[in-house]
């Protein structure tokens, strides 16, 4: 967990220190005050970039030439991190950090956006990616299996795009399948795992569907009844056409129902953030099981959609789970304790 944060020259924060605790950090101002920007230094921190922008340089303060953040852990880690037009460098335990990877090892997070409402109309390529996150951090042969899928589904589709002879082609797919099937088998694994957890915590957040049965809906990303081999095999033509594998565990996808209904059809604004949020704290708590202290959860703009109850009942569970949390509002009212700090922000400096 982060035990000191300092950022500077990123958005409207010139230089700022922030000494977090391991419970609940509540993060508090007006709008525009820089409430977001820090929680999306954290982000970089962690992930090695930005929820806000592909492109960084835009959140280089304006007339600056570069940010800079770096942060103390708990675990006694320096990570660092600096951008500017040289690109992006990120330090971790005092050297230039080799893969992305070793940065999200050392700093599990969870992203809960204020739009986060909209996760079950987005595409199925956002679920995807949240689950995979969840899995990267507790099964340590999920991104091999990953990554060597991904691989041999970009010699797949090379050879597709450049017309090679069908036999070239199928030459990839015993691979693919058996990598696919991994992933797909890690992936019901996790969601099971999930569901359990999930279901008794949404209860909790939200009382009005503590009867509710929920259930898992899986979608391999390939015909039912087929094993994958089976399946690019019966699809060998089309995707010639295409010029692209479509069937696969890139094309997965998933949801839970609740009393056999679609929550984007059924549920409110509200119901569907805590929905969200449930998700990731659910998945932030499966990975400190694996990594204890380690899992942080950032939370923008919890006021946004929910009203006080629900806010109340969410602050009540984060409370309870063993992670860091930074939550953002405009404004709360909650005490002070020995799990939860207030820091009020003012045009991107600590009042
Ligand atoms: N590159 C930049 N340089 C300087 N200021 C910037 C830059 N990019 C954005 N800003 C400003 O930084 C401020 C902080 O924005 P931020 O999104 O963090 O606010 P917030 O506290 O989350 O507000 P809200 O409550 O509306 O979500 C805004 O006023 C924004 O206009
Ligand atoms: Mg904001």
């Amino acid at each position: 967990m982060l035990t000191q944060l300092t950022v500077s020259n990123l958005r409207n924060i010139t230089k700022l220190t922030l000494e977090p605790i391991s419970g609940i950090n509540l993060i508090l101002g007006a709008n525009g005050s820089g409430k977001t920007s820090l929680l999306e230094a954290i982000h970089l921190l962690a992930m090695g970039r930005s929820f806000r922008t592909r492109s960084l340089k835009n959140a280089i303060q304006f007339e600056q030439q570069q940010f800079q953040i770096t942060a103390k852990t708990s675990a006694e880690v320096p990570v660092g991190l600096q951008y500017n037009s040289d690109g992006l460098k990120i330090r971790l335990n005092r050297a230039p950090l080799k893969r992305l990877s070793e940065l999200a090892m050392q700093l599990p997070l969870q992203f809960v956006p204020a739009n986060c409402h909209q996760f079950f109309e987005q595409g199925p390529r956002y679920r995807r990616q949240l689950l995979d996150w969840g899995l990267f951090h507790v099964e340590p042969s999920f991104n091999s299996h990953w990554q060597a899928y991904k691989k041999i589904l970009q010699q797949r589709n090379s050879a597709l795009r450049q017309h090679k002879p069908t036999s070239e082609i199928q030459l990839w797919d015993a691979h693919l399948a058996s990598h696919g099937e991994v992933i797909t088998a890690l992936r019901r694994q996790q969601l099971e795992k999930i569901l359990q957890q999930f279901s008794v915590l949404f209860a909790r957040l939200c009382p009005e569907f503590s009867g509710a049965g929920f259930t898992l809906k899986y979608r391999n990303g390939w015909l039912k009844d087929l094993t994958l081999e089976q399946a690019l095999s019966g699809t060998i033509d089309r995707d010639k056409q295409l010029g692209y594998t479509r069937s696969g565990s890139h094309a997965a996808d998933w949801s839970f129902k609740i009393n056999d209904a679609d929550p984007v059809e059924m549920f409110s604004r509200g119901q569907q953030k805590l929905f969200f949020l449930a998700l990731c704290m659910v998945q932030a708590k499966m990975a400190d099981d694996i990594n204890q202290d380690r899992s942080i959860l950032l939370f923008d703009d919890i006021s946004s959609e929910l009203d006080q109850q629900h806010q109340q009942n969410v602050m009540k569970e984060l409370i309870q789970l063993p992670i860091q949390t930074f939550v953002t509002a405009t404004d709360f009212a909650l005490e002070e304790s020995e799990k939860t700090k207030v820091f009020h922000v003012e045009r991107g400096e600590l009042r």
